[in-house]
């Protein structure tokens, strides 16, 4: 039990002593709160919502209270005005938090709220013959830093790559391929390649309006099953794909599931059906739609006149299909906000098909990639290609620690641990919604709020046990150890990582945890700088110790719910 669920079961004892019998500990845990400066207590209780039931004002009933508060973790109570305030034997609850997060160690957070049950998470999912896009990079990172914290948290996430890999723009492709491609160029630089014939394809249709409906006949060939458009698709599609997994082998992303938009051609005969079964189609324009009128929606396409299916058709195979491949507790979709319309419709039809389990289902937007105040755009112009962004951050970092520490094993592994670690915390240290403002200088200081600053502080940390000789010890602690107004803010902000993880997963909010693991770091080094923590006194030094071991723990379960990597030297 955490300091807090203590302190909260006593003030809850307290106030059913007083007579009011339906105010539990849980209750009284959520309104505690932190009193303004540490002189006046390490918690403080409101005492405002009791006034009606026991009918007095709030200063009584705090006067009141504080007499009936005693006894660890508390060493005083004390009522100051409407508040009583709570002084917590510090040594104690120090005592304690280290050794819980020693004794648990990377379990120290964990819980099993989703007893295994599965949640797919659809992520990344990019376009076939296309640059990996900034948004899909967001998609990718924010979605595995979720499926870590869902696992933490005992359920089984099912991370699945919905790429797109269908639509009309693979007959134009076809068409460009045919006309002006070659193979060994698709082959020596696929995305590229591809990209180029797609741009030239779209210019040459400007002069040609034939070329469109060439386009739309090699799309049919395809959707029919043609030998020759099916095996370019194909190609195609492994190309980009083998690109693709570059990247995520960078990142050290992996998937359950590659089921791009092609896997549900099959299943949508089906849905199409059930909805006529439903009576929820209507024609509009020739094409087939389902009213969302009562939602204040507009219509959902389903079909087009030319009898083809579309985006939509293909997410509400899909998610039937994850539905019944995982019977999932959650199905999670970390997709641009500028999708937002669209996930609104698809949970909204599904509703109206009847599928109870459509309130389970989650659209996970985040906001965009600027750079200059602009839109960072993969496509024309000044592309900036993300294996370049990886190398430069990587490279960048190789720099630095050849500067700063040359005997460094490995400094190749360690470089691309920080390198990609930078540019992932880069994204999840803020709030997904709001926009990131692209800034190598951000991304890669060394002394700011980000990923090498972290992970820098993580191995200094580790080092420090490496040079004290780092032994496990129990308490009792000496009393001096964690005296320090520092060692103290370790210990509450240790203490309260569980709480973090936990609203991390209520929000699907990993940048809690970002900010949590800044806080943690900062807070040691102010501890590393103004406390001796190798201290001669054997004891004392030993007791320390077991109190930056918690550190690097808790700094290295934060990292890992992030997607990064903690090296223990660099
Ligand atoms: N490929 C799409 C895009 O780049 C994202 C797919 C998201 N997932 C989904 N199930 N719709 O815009």
């Amino acid at each position: 039990m955490s300091y807090k669920q203590q302190a909260a079961e006593k003030i809850a004892a307290a106030i059913n002593q007083l007579g009011v019998a339906d105010f539990p500990a849980e209750k009284v845990q959520a309104m505690l709160e932190t009193p303004p400066n540490p002189q006046m207590g390490d918690i403080a209780f409101p005492c405002f919502q009791l006034a009606k039931a026991l009918r007095k004002a709030p200063p009584a009933i705090a006067g009141e209270l504080a007499p009936l508060l005693s006894g660890a973790p508390l060493r005083e109570a004390a009522a100051v005005g409407p508040y009583v305030n709570l002084f917590l034997d510090q040594q104690q609850v120090a005592a304690e938090v280290i050794t819980k997060v020693t004794k648990e160690k990377e379990a120290y957070g964990s819980r099993n709220l989703g007893q295994g049950r599965k949640v797919p998470i659809d992520l990344s999912s990019p376009n076939i013959a296309k640059p990996f896009s900034m948004g899909h990079l967001r998609s990718t990172v924010i979605g595995n830093a979720i499926a870590n914290i869902m696992e933490k948290h005992g359920y089984q996430p099912v991370r699945i790559n919905h790429i797109g890999d269908w639509g009309t723009q693979f007959g134009k492709l076809i068409v460009a391929y045919l006309k002006w491609g070659s193979e060994e160029k698709v082959k020596a630089e696929p995305i590229k390649e591809l990209l180029r014939l797609y741009v030239q394809f779209h210019e040459e249709a400007e002069k040609d309006p034939a070329l469109e409906d060439q386009g739309r006949e090699w799309f049919k060939k395809l959707e029919d099953g043609d030998p020759q458009a099916q095996r370019l698709w194909q190609w195609f599609r492994d190309e980009s794909l083998k690109e693709f997994t570059k990247i995520y082998e960078l990142m050290g992303v992996s998937f359950d599931f590659v089921q791009g938009e092609a896997f549900y051609n099959d299943k949508m005969d089906r849905i199409v059906q059930l909805l006529e079964e439903k009576d929820l189609l209507t024609e509009s324009e020739g094409a087939m739609v389902v009213q969302l009128d009562e939602f204040d929606l507009p219509p959902c396409l389903i079909k087009k006149s030319d009898g083809a299916t579309l985006y939509a058709t293909r997410d509400l195979a899909a998610a039937l299909y994850r539905h019944e491949a995982f019977d999932f507790a959650k199905a999670l979709y970390v997709v641009g906000n500028e999708q937002r319309l669209h996930f609104q419709q698809l949970f909204r039809v599904l509703q109206k098909m009847g599928f109870a389990w459509a309130t389970e289902m989650y659209h996970i937007p985040f906001g965009m990639m600027l750079k200059d105040g602009k839109k960072m755009s993969t496509r024309k112009g000044k592309v900036v290609l993300l294996e370049e962004v990886f190398a430069q951050a990587i490279a960048d970092v190789k720099k630095v620690i050849e500067e700063k520490n040359p005997q460094l094993v490995n400094k190749d592994e360690v470089a691309r641990q920080v390198g990609v670690g930078a540019v992932i915390f880069h994204d999840l240290k803020n709030f997904r919604l709001n926009d990131v403002n692209f800034s190598w200088e951000e991304m890669l200081t060394f002394e700011g709020e980000t990923g090498p600053y972290v992970q820098y502080t993580h191995a200094r940390a580790c080092s420090l046990l490496r040079k004290g000789n780092y032994q496990p010890a129990e308490a009792p602690f000496p009393a001096e150890a964690f005296d320090s107004k520092e060692a103290w803010a370790i210990i509450t902000t240790l203490n309260n990582f569980p709480d973090v993880v936990d609203k991390a997963r209520e929000q699907f909010d990993p940048s809690q945890i970002g900010k949590y693991v800044i806080d943690l770091a900062q807070q040691f080094n102010k501890f590393y700088a103004n406390v001796r923590i190798l201290a001669d006194e054997p004891e004392l030094k030993a007791a320390r110790l077991q109190l930056v071991h918690a550190v690097v723990i808790v700094l290295k379960e934060g990292l890992r719910l992030l997607g990064l990597q903690a090296p223990e030297e660099m």
